[in-house]
């Protein structure tokens, strides 16, 4: 399939945009410099924390799982079985049962949760993060996916 260009340019920090590439919705959040910083923070809480079994591509930097650290681009299924991941930016939602939530994406489904780079938590039924597809930039306004 063709590449599917977003305009960045109006995204906020900590907004969401929904674009759809090759039939899946993918999730493009501006991360606020917070959120990139506290990424550094949840290793021990997660299963892959540096994404070796899971699907990302090659270019994007280990921790942000990003080319730019405040873009974060990931296809929005759950790698569970495929539902689609609510994204909760604000720190404590939902509740982990005393463990700090920094933020990031909740699937309702079976309760998996993932960070703000798509990294999933331990004691989630998914075991891999959420799939980071191809991606470029063009300029400082325009993603390109695929
Ligand atoms: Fe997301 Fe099962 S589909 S937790």
């Amino acid at each position: 399939g063709a590449p599917v260009k977003a305009d960045i340019s109006k995204l906020e920090p900590g907004q969401m945009v929904v674009v759809e590439w090759r039939g899946k919705p993918v999730y493009v959040v501006r991360r606020t410099e917070e959120q990139v910083a506290g990424l550094n923070e949840l290793t021990q809480y997660l299963k892959d924390p540096e994404s070796n079994g899971s699907d990302q591509p090659t270019y994007v930097e280990t921790i942000t799982r990003s080319i730019r650290p405040e873009f974060l681009v990931l296809v929005g299924l759950c790698t569970h079985l495929g539902c689609a991941p609510k994204h909760h930016p604000e720190v404590g939602v939902p509740d982990l049962g005393g463990k700090s939530w920094l933020g990031g994406f909740f699937c309702p489904c079976h309760g998996s949760r993932f960070d703000l780079a798509g990294r999933v938590y331990q004691g989630s039924p998914a075991s891999q993060n959420l799939v980071v597809p191809p991606y470029s930039f063009e300029g400082n306004s325009v993603l390109v996916i695929g």
